[in-house]
């Protein structure tokens, strides 16, 4: 465990995991993990008790509006990691590495998973690929930088997978992604996302390979388990992914409130006295005095 950062709310409720805790957890129980792309939702995961936090190039699609993941940039990873990082002082914090921040060199790769952990003040970061990025995840591991993994579905690269599909569903391509879990567990990755495969194929991935998996879309066989916050939420209704479970309506419910605002306003019930200042009588009274002036048209009776 590591010592958590000072923090405005007062100290952290809980020890932070560090790298070496979360790979302990191949033993149970099981890690609960979810995206988070700002302070307040960061804030309501960690006093959940939600175990890891990831600042997920999902970012681009779910808050940039953006049409994948391959746009998101450096810059806006560390924006918005920056804000969990400060809303989660007792949360082991996980940045995206973004679609070619890491695929360049050895040197590229450890240059931009440094700035996160320095920069963003992230505990570790992810990226995608098996086997062809073993070499990688070896230099930034080598560099004291803890790397989480991703294999499977990876969606940097959905394109070339054939788009964003189950992945492993012939004995070939799930041997390939067993052999992909092995490699990066070899090179020295802490943890492995497994995305978007049968459920038989994650449970022998977790089987195999000595850190714990952390699923998605990949059935319960896993050591843990992510989702997309607005997913959970719902409050993203564009895509609604089969493995994806909506744990609460808040897209219907911020939907909602917006509409009840926006007819209180027109209707002028809002705001009541009780969302209002008041002004001591004698000093409205005094007020309204001063302020009748000689301007023609003025009617004070309209004080
Ligand atoms: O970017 C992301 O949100 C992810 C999850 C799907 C694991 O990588």
């Amino acid at each position: 465990m590591t010592d958590a950062p000072h923090h405005p709310d007062g100290p952290a409720a809980r020890p932070k995991l560090a790298a070496a805790d979360v790979r302990a957890r191949k033993t149970g129980p099981k890690l609960a993990m979810v995206t988070a792309y700002d302070y307040p939702t960061a804030r309501l995961a960690e006093a959940a008790g939600i175990d890891l936090l990831l600042v997920g190039d999902s970012l681009g699609m779910v808050v940039l509006g953006y049409a994948g993941t391959a746009a998101v940039t450096m810059d806006e990873i560390l924006h918005h990691t920056r804000p969990v990082v400060r809303a989660a002082p007792g949360t082991h914090v996980v940045a995206d590495l973004p679609f070619l921040s890491y695929h360049v060199s050895d040197a590229q790769a450890i240059e931009n998973a440094g700035r996160l952990i320095k920069e963003g003040g992230a505990d570790a970061v992810k990226l995608e690929g098996g086997r062809p990025m073993a070499g990688r995840i070896r230099a930034i591991a080598g560099a004291g930088i803890p790397v989480m993994a991703h294999v499977g579905l990876t969606p940097q690269s959905a394109g070339g997978l054939g788009g964003w599909r189950v992945q492993g569903q012939d004995v070939d391509s799930a041997l390939g992604i067993i052999a992909d879990a092995e490699a990066v567990a070899e090179a020295g990755a802490y943890a492995v996302v497994v995305e978007a495969v049968p459920s038989e194929l994650g449970k022998l991935i977790t089987a195999r390979v000595p850190i714990p998996t952390i699923g998605i879309g990949a059935g319960s066989g896993c050591d843990g388990q992510v989702l997309v916050c607005t997913d959970l939420l719902g409050i993203e209704d564009r895509l609604s992914p089969k493995f994806s479970k909506r744990y609460a309506e808040l897209g219907a419910a911020t939907r909602d409130a917006f509409a009840r605002f926006a007819a209180e306003v027109r209707a002028g019930v809002f705001p009541d006295a009780a969302h209002a200042y008041a002004m001591k009588s004698d000093v409205a009274a005094a007020l309204r005095q001063a302020a009748r002036g000689p301007e023609p048209g003025h009617d004070p009776a309209q004080w």
